[in-house]
């Protein structure tokens, strides 16, 4: 297989919504539903985000729970998957909190468009893959982590980047937490965004693996055919 395996994991309210509108991050999900993602964390080789998702939100994406960090320790691996951005422009802040929070590595995917100086600010901090010329070549990235050693990766969003993984035919299964919440708002970003599908003979399909209750809402875990 030339290509790690693929999860998205996220968490939405009731009507669909990840974000209020001004992309404020809401609190979606109850405790139960933090332990689930902080084990889905520890048991993963690499996180991957968008980088409009650092910027509004700035996640540390470190392993939570001390036992799920030691366990890692014992296995000789990094407290920490690696986290990664997608970022084409290297717009990751280099103050951003997954650089100063938690061991482990850091990674930038990034295009040949991306400032020299950017890029060597960056540098300091995290590895650079260069995948793509304009915008990041998604399938050329993973096959590169594939290539690394990254077997399971955990996608946390955002709507735009879960777009081009989907689309791209690149995502073997997506979780999410639906909360008893609705956020409303014609423009908060929803689990998928991008430009969507214009008829219904093209859509991605989806295999129900499960659906249970959690803590106030409903985990739902769906399988795609690559
Ligand atoms: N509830 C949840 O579980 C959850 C989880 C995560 C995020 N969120 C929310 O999601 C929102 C952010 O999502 P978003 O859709 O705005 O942004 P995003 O998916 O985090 O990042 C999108 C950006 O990634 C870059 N990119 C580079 N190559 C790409 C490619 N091939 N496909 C897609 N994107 C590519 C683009 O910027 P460049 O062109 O500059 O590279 C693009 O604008 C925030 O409001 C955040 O709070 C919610």
């Amino acid at each position: 297989m030339s290509l790690p395996y693929v999860f998205i994991n996220a968490a939405m309210s009731a009507d669909g919504k990840i974000a209020s509108s001004e992309r404020r991050q809401f609190r979606l999900s109850g405790r139960l539903d933090f332990a689930r993602v902080d084990e889905l964390r520890s048991k993963s080789d690499a996180i991957i985000v968008g980088i409009e998702t650092v910027l509004s939100d700035d996640p540390s994406l470190t392993v939570k729970s001390s036992q799920l960090r030691e366990m890692r320790q014992r296995e000789g691996i990094p407290e920490n998957p690696a986290r990664i951005v997608i970022d084409s422009r290297a717009r990751t802040p280099p103050d951003a909190d997954l650089f100063k929070k938690g061991e482990g590595e850091r990674i930038i995917i990034t295009t040949r468009r991306a400032g020299k100086e950017k890029l060597a600010i960056l540098k300091q901090q995290a590895a650079i893959i260069i995948a793509g010329n304009d915008r990041v070549d998604l399938h050329k990235a993973l096959r590169e982590l594939k290539h690394r050693g990254y077997n399971t990766i955990m996608v946390e969003g955002g709507a735009a980047l879960n777009w081009s993984l989907i689309h791209d035919g690149l995502v073997d299964e997506i979780y999410t937490f639906i909360s008893n919440q609705i956020i409303g708002g014609a423009t908060s970003p929803t689990l998928v965004d991008g430009s969507g599908y214009a008829a219904s003979d093209e859509t991605t399909r989806l295999t129900l693996i499960s659906a249970e209750s959690l803590d106030s809402g409903v985990l739902i875990k769906w399988h795609i055919a690559k």
